[in-house]
């Protein structure tokens, strides 16, 4: 089966569509699935095509004939999307900056060896996820970095053993890093978390700025590079490669992410000026974000090529060896990615109408709004056989939890739809079942399918 061949229009076709699409949201007129599908995936949406309103597969069968030997709920990714992504950042990023990824976005082996041949590294936040990395890609674990605070013991010992680079949160864990090579292993790849004193502006989660459980406080930097440098101690067995920052995450907007981006640089120059150290290795994050609402812009990727640019010329000038990285996760695989419920019941509560849906917040936390939201938005929801048809219904959406917190969509725009119907919840590759409280209530576990010219199980 192949996916692309009989069913998706020609790309200028739907380049058409997507801009009429993308009026529609403007307007603020009732937005057809297949326009939310447009604008929020952009570019992407060319790899879910459609027939007569209905979501295919491929081959030209229709998802929901599919799903009628598959128990919902369920994800679906497709994995030609994320090669898109992938292409997508590459055409903007210049040579000299390499593409790792997160792998926390989203850790499904069959996402992992995707993405083998395509990406530079790997950047990791468990054992698990090293342990995947270690199966699947053994040639790029010199290439993947460990990051996160509290790292355990075998953390540390299997990044030792592994050649992975430490990137290190606090002075305690390099110490701890320290003690364990002079018990057993000769050196350590090592790279400082700075924390900085700025955020980046307009992330929907800042990680850095402030006080923070992440990284050390640049203030702190200019001693910790002076005692890898003068104590024997540390000095025989650390191996500071350079520095890792990360300050944000899904940042829609160029223009913070550029200056985001150029003030990390500025404060490395800094300090390394301050101290006479030269980096070999600089990894500046990103931050990069999706479209979660229809209504929402999209992060203008073209926008950050001056900015990106930029940073490789002046980091390439400063330290002629530097290696350079972002590590993206969510801007990878997010549109990859639908998680597919079915409506079980519709029933109306005191004028309300409500879709009783059989899947919810212990595959989707994110979705019911409870992964660090504020406020919680309605995500992109189609009916996956009415992708044709105006969102003219306005429901709450609701799983099986017996918990208010289990939201699907409220005052959600859809189109008609009926028990039985499917509905598929966009951008949900990253941050998705492996978000979410999987074993609240005891319900079964959700399958997960991939698709990449043709359909498989998960492995
Ligand atoms: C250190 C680090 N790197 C990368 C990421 C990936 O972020 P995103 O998936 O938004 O690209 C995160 C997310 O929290 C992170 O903490």
């Amino acid at each position: 089966m192949n996916i692309q061949t009989h069913t998706n229009p020609a790309p200028d076709l739907q380049r058409d569509s997507l801009a009429a699409n993308t009026s529609q949201a403007i307007t603020g007129q009732a937005m057809t699935g297949r326009a939310i599908l447009n604008h929020c995936l952009g570019d992407a949406a060319i790899h879910w095509p459609e027939a007569q309103g209905q979501l295919m597969m491929g081959g030209g069968e229709p998802l929901s004939d599919w799903l009628k030997a598959h128990a919902t709920p369920a994800y679906l990714y497709n994995l030609e999307v994320i090669s898109a992504q992938v292409h997508a950042v590459r055409a903007i990023l210049p040579s000299a900056i390499r593409l790792h990824y997160a792998i926390k976005a989203n850790p499904h082996p069959a996402i992992i060896a995707h993405l083998a041949n395509s990406v530079d590294g790997f950047d990791c936040a468990s054992l698990q996820e090293m342990q995947h990395v270690a199966k699947l890609v053994p040639a790029l674990l010199c290439h993947t970095s460990m990051a996160g605070p509290a790292k355990s013991l075998a953390e540390l010992e299997f990044s030792l053993e592994n050649n992975v680079l430490i990137n290190v949160e606090s002075l305690g864990e390099l110490e701890r890093i320290q003690s364990l090579c002079q018990q057993t292993h000769p050196r350590a790849r090592v790279a400082l978390r700075i924390n900085p004193p700025f955020e980046l502006k307009g992330s929907g989660m800042k990680m850095g700025g402030g006080a923070r459980p992440f990284g050390i406080d640049s203030e702190q930097i200019p001693a910790i590079i002076h005692l890898i440098q003068t104590d024997n101690t540390f000095r025989e067995v650390i191996d500071l490669e350079g520095f890792h920052l990360y300050i944000g995450s899904q940042n829609r907007d160029a223009a913070a992410i550029s200056a985001g981006l150029a003030a990390s640089l500025n404060l490395i120059e800094q300090l390394c000026s301050d101290t006479g150290y030269t980096p070999r290795h600089l990894n500046l994050g990103g931050g990069f974000g999706v479209v979660y609402h229809p209504k929402d812009t999209p992060l203008d990727l073209t926008a950050l090529q001056p900015a990106l640019g930029e940073i490789a010329t002046r980091a390439q000038s400063l330290w002629p060896n530097i290696r350079l990285n972002l590590e993206l996760g969510r801007y990878l695989v997010a549109s990859a990615g639908m998680y597919l419920a079915r409506i079980v019941e519709r029933k109306i509560s005191r004028g309300k109408t409500y879709l009783l849906c059989d899947g919810g917040m212990h595959h989707h936390l994110a979705l019911s709004g409870n992964l660090g939201q504020v406020l919680r938005r309605n995500w992109p929801i189609i009916g996956i056989d009415q992708l044709n048809r105006p969102h003219t219904d306005t429901v709450d959406m609701a799983g099986p939890l017996c918990t208010p917190l289990d939201v699907l969509g409220q005052g959600q725009p859809v189109p008609p739809l009926a028990p039985g119907d499917v509905i598929g919840v966009l951008q949900s590759g990253a941050y998705g079942l492996t978000a979410s409280p999987n074993g609240f209530l005891s319900h079964p576990a959700c399958e997960e399918y991939f698709f990449k010219r043709g359909l498989s199980h998960a492995p």
